[in-house]
């Protein structure tokens, strides 16, 4: 763990600089607007350790799989969001000597990210080896008002006599992964060049063919006005201008950059150099203050919808905003095509493509603080990439229109290549149905599933279909060769969770098609039709339902997460001597497949998503004997648990969960944030404050309520949308009140009443849970 960030409500701050914790510190600070993001790399050259990182949405390159043992059906490749051009870069000579801050002696440092603002900004006063002392401020954003653009201001201040300055503004886009699997270069340069005052630079990925183009403009001004470019330096794909001054004792040099940043993924390719130029022209009217108002007007309207105010607590308040903001960093929902990978745009790690995590826990945080196409964008992102699924369990083996969505992917193919995940972790398939169910049931947008839920619902349950058999010994069907969430189990039969979303995503398509039938005749006949749906098939289908074997104890009455898990030794996490631990990284890997531990939710995942089916003593068991030996080495395991345990009243659990996924990355819990930011579990602790904390569910189409408050906390406040209105809801320890502040009136319910919120009012409810 890490524990030296600044507790602040609106910021994370870093008051000292810890060379060996760069890594952590550039995913902390990493900023982005959903269309590109960047770590916190420092602009001036810097020798120390530092991952450089700055990453375009969409704008991927197939790296050639590399495995030890090739089994059939392998993915060629991994698709990967790849480093892309450095804007920022200045490289800084103060009297011959380079700034370097590996290299000089630093009196003073501070990182400073905004989050009310969406600004970074960096102090620092430094001694360089002449006795030559210079302060720099610099802050830089990623526009959310123009995404397709960024800026930053540098200002060098000479604070112990007068300075010669050497000064090189780039743009570079000759960069390198750090994750390539054959060293290979992913980008070719194309041309570089000088637009007017600007610089440009054009590139396209190999293989893929996306062609970005960037421009910049570099404006340097000195106490007597604008210094003047002193040379230009053009190499392949790298373009530079020189500037030259000398700074007066306490003067500043203030050194401006702009950059537009294009892709062929949003623009016709023989346009990207005008885009870029009138990208850049469009921000001209403003200097750079009027910029960051327009940055802090943009973030103010998503706090406006989304903020969490925690009262008593500062560390969990710092916690909450900063998951919220950097969610709103990783995806602005406008664009189908794209979606959140795991560590977003802050490192290289899980290749910045697809997982399970976003139908699993990103959808709900988007379905209640963004407008529902925002989550109908991810859903069809997913429906666009059917066919691909469909190709996907051909290649399998699996036939009649089944599909298996990808473990791994960017363009709807596979790109995972671990058999026991990519073949076996099929229960990604569930989440994708379940997402469908859950955007419908939040929104109550049922025309998503005439017009593209079902499709997807029927090629997924024509896959579980044909993935389960029947086994003449138990006289029942059975799932084999399965892995589950936890995957710290691979290759087990009858995975429970696996078998329970399969049967239920069985149920849920054709109460879908039953009512497809009755009140979409036209729609439900043309269907049936297209997909040669037959009667005998849904039967089928109705049979498995009524006939798939679950594990079981009777003993403890409780479903086993797989057949043979009694068979292992139950000794729980609390007794593991700590030094064993994490034991993904102390233990050999038959040793955890052997061992009762596992990574995430899993059973509890069922339990999790289908909470409705099961009552609160059939969850608690479960709870009780699954929780203890949960060593939660996934980022994505104690929200999960953090919701379970608000819900069973377990309030103290609860908390402590809470805490651990809110202040996963900022404290480096599982000491990985220096690959990048868990981004995806964010939404998850989003989660665990709103449906765990305040009971928030959707029942009946209708929005409930039950808050409980945690003993640690005077009182938290949370905004949602729901289907028109925006609600503010603010918990303390005499109760709660909900606020409509839209004009839309909503229905509500709570444990104890059921009553219609008109626009503008509020309502009063002195009990808690
Ligand atoms: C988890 C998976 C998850 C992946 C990406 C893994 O460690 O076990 O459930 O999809 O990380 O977040």
């Amino acid at each position: 763990m890490k524990t030296y960030i600044k507790h602040d409500p609106w910021q994370i701050i870093e008051d000292q600089f810890r060379p060996d914790h760069n890594e952590f510190s550039e995913s902390i600070f990493a900023i982005g607007n959903g269309r590109m993001g960047q770590r916190a790399n420092f602009e001036e050259y810097f020798s120390g350790k530092s991952l450089q990182g700055s990453y375009l949405a969409g704008i991927y390159y197939p790296d050639k799989t590399r495995v030890g043992w090739w089994k059939n059906g392998y993915p060629e490749y991994f698709a990967k969001v790849i480093n892309s051009f450095n804007w920022i870069g200045l490289d800084i000579l103060v009297n011959g000597q380079r700034l370097d801050l590996a290299k000089v002696n630093i009196r003073s440092f501070e990182r400073r990210l905004d989050m009310r603002h969406g600004v970074l900004q960096r102090s620092f006063v430094v001694q360089l080896p002449d006795g030559a002392e210079v302060k720099v401020d610099a802050t830089r954003m990623y526009h959310l008002f123009a995404s397709e653009t960024a800026s930053l201001q540098y200002k060098l201040q000479a604070l112990t006599g007068d300075i010669a300055i050497e000064l090189t503004s780039f743009l570079d886009a000759e960069v390198l992964n750090r994750d390539s699997n054959y060293d290979e270069k992913f980008w070719e340069s194309l041309a570089q060049g000088q637009q007017g005052d600007n610089l440009f630079v054009s590139s396209r990925t190999k293989k893929t063919g996306f062609e970005v183009c960037a421009e910049l403009e570099t404006l340097v001004t000195g106490a007597a006005g604008v210094i003047e470019v002193g040379q230009t330096i053009s190499e392949n794909g790298y373009m530079a201008q020189r500037y030259r001054a000398t700074v007066g004792r306490s003067q500043t040099l203030c050194i401006e950059k702009r950059v537009a940043i294009v892709t062929s993924e949003n623009h016709a390719v023989e346009k990207l150099k005008t885009v870029a130029t009138e990208r850049l022209t469009e921000l001209r009217a403003f200097d750079f203050d009027q910029l960051k108002e327009k940055q802090s007007k943009a973030w103010k309207a998503i706090w406006d919808e989304s903020d969490i105010e925690i009262l008593g607590d500062i560390a969990a308040q710092q916690a909450i905003r900063y998951n919220i903001f950097q969610l709103n960093q990783t995806y602005t929902g406008e664009d189908a095509r794209l979606n959140i990978g795991p560590k977003g745009f802050t490192g290289e790690k899980y290749g910045g493509v697809t997982y399970w995590d976003t139908e699993a826990y990103c959808i709900p945080f988007y379905l209640a603080t963004q407008s529902p196409e925002v989550a109908r964008n991810l859903l069809l992102y997913r429906y666009q990439q059917l066919d691909k699924a469909i190709e996907n369990a051909t290649k399998l083996g699996f036939g009649n229109g089944a599909a298996l969505f990808p473990m791994v992917t960017i363009n709807g193919e596979e790109c995972h290549n671990e058999w026991e995940i990519t073949f076996e972790e099929i229960h990604r398939n569930g989440a994708i149905a379940f997402a469908i169910y859950n955007y419908v049931r939040y929104t109550g947008d049922t025309d998503y599933i005439w017009s593209h839920g079902l499709d997807v619902l029927i090629a997924i349950s024509r896959f579980w279909a044909q993935r389960v058999n029947w086994s003449a010994d138990k006289q029942q069907f059975v799932m084999l060769g399965v892995t589950g969430p936890n995957e710290y189990e691979n290759n087990v039969n009858n995975n429970w969770y696996t078998n329970r979303i399969a049967s239920w995503c069985l149920e849920y398509t054709l109460a879908c098609l039953r009512n497809a039938e009755r009140s979409q005749s036209a729609i439900f006949a043309s269907l049936v039709d297209r997909l040669k749906l037959t009667a005998e098939e849904q039967n089928h289908w109705q049979h498995i339902i009524d006939n798939l074997y679950f594990p079981y104890d009777e003993k403890r009455k409780i479903f086993l997460q797989q057949d043979g898990f009694l068979d292992k030794e139950l000794i729980p996490v609390q007794e593991l001597d700590p030094l064993q631990r994490p034991i993904n990284q102390k233990w050999s890997w038959d040793r955890i497949l052997r061992s009762c531990y596992i990574k995430q939710a899993d059973v509890l995942q069922g339990f999790y998503f289908l909470e409705e089916h099961f009552g609160d003593d059939t969850l608690a068991r479960h709870f009780d004997f699954y929780e203890p030996l949960t060593v939660h080495e996934s980022s994505l395991s104690p929200c999960v648990h953090a919701i379970l345990a608000a819900k069973l009243g377990k309030t103290a659990k609860a908390y402590e969960f809470y805490l651990r996924t809110a202040r996963l990355d900022l404290d480096d819990y599982n000491n990985d944030t220096d690959d990048g930011l868990h981004i995806t579990s964010m939404a998850g602790t989003w989660m665990t404050i709103v449906e765990g904390f305040a009971g928030m569910r959707v029942k009946d189409g209708q929005l409930y309520l039950n808050p409980m408050l945690p003993p640690e906390w005077e009182g938290y406040k949370f905004r949602i949308l729901f289907r028109g209105a925006t609600l503010l809801i603010a918990v303390d320890a005499d109760g709660y009140t909900i606020e409509n502040i839209s004009d839309t009136s909503v229905h509500i319910q709570t444990a104890t009443e059921d009553f219609v919120l008109a626009g503008q009012d509020r309502k009063q409810v002195s009990q808690l849970r």
